[in-house]
This record gives structure tokens, sequence and C-alpha cells, in this order.
């Protein structure tokens, strides 16, 4: 698990924010009730959407900055940002796919405070026990070694929790 803070910027991040509430009654949002049965379960909504090019390549400057991709690999980017809702979670699943020896996941926090009563938790297994990492504004969460994980549930009155998903290939 590579966890980076400062990962990015406080500009970047109040762009994605303020795009978020600009955009809320738009027709650009997708949810979590397309994902497959065992992740959706009975969670609350998370609104998703992608990001523009422009905020793709920012994020590719970053992760070349913070050493996640070598200065000669190419990568596949694609960016998301999630509108987590009360009561959302993931329960426990591996990112694991045929094609997953190529294929990575992380995760950006984007919230200014976040109090961990509120959950939204990454829980992970490593050695036989359970780690967790807590939401602070521009932290990263690279799950590098595709540990096991979920996130935990929001509270009733947590406020909206927003993150960036990424999800990269190294193209050879
Ligand atoms: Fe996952």
């Amino acid at each position: 698990m590579k966890i980076i803070s400062n990962f990015i910027g406080t500009e970047f991040i109040q762009q994605i924010l303020k795009e978020n509430a600009d955009l809320m009654y738009d027709n650009i949002w997708r949810s979590n009730l397309g994902w497959q049965e065992e992740i959706v379960s009975p969670s609350g909504v998370v609104l998703i959407r992608s990001l523009a090019p422009s905020h793709i390549d920012l994020l590719t400057e970053a992760m070349r900055r913070h050493g996640l991709i070598q200065a000669d690999q190419k990568i596949e980017l694609d960016a998301q940002a999630y509108v987590w809702h009360r009561l959302s979670y993931i329960p426990w699943h591996s990112d694991k796919d045929s094609d997953d020896e190529v294929r990575f996941a992380a995760t950006l926090y984007l919230n200014s405070e976040w109090n961990e009563d509120w959950g939204g938790l990454f829980l992970y297994k490593k050695d036989g026990g359970i780690r967790a990492e807590a939401p602070a504004h521009d932290k990263l969460v690279f799950n590098d070694q595709n540990f096991p994980h979920a996130t935990t549930i929001l509270s009733v009155d947590a406020p909206y929790r927003h993150s960036v998903q990424l999800f990269w290939k190294v193209k050879s």
C-alpha cells in the first residue's frame, strides 16, 4: 500500500469539488447501482462522473511526480469523481481481474475535513490483520499489491464524501 499526502494540491481539488456542486443537476452522472451485485449490496448511493482530459493530464503529472509511474512508462488512465452519500460503502472484494497484471487502482480524498466517526475508512487485509486508512484532504491511497479491501459505511450524519477514483493500465 502506498500512502501519499499532498498528492496534487488544493487548487485541483477545489476545482473538482466546485464542478461536483455546479454539475449536480446535469445529465452526466452514473451511480453504483450499475456495479456488480457483490459490491453494490445494500449500499447507499454513490454518484459517479468521468473527469475531463485536462484533469486526467494533471493527475498523470502528479502520479509521475510521486513516482507511481516511471518516466518511460505510458499509461491509460481513467479517472472519475465519486460522491458518496450516507450509508454508502463497499464490502470486501479484490479488484483482481483477468488482465490484472497491468491494471492499478488508487483513491484520492477531497474533503477538506473528515471526522473518522463519519465512516468512509479504507480497510485492507495484510499479514493476517485488517488495517485502515482514514480519508484526509489530498491524500492518495494506492493499493499497489491488490490487497482485499473495503470501505466502511458512512454514518447518517456524514456530509457527502468526495473522492476521485483512478484506474490505469501501463501500456507496453
Ligand atoms: Fe476495489
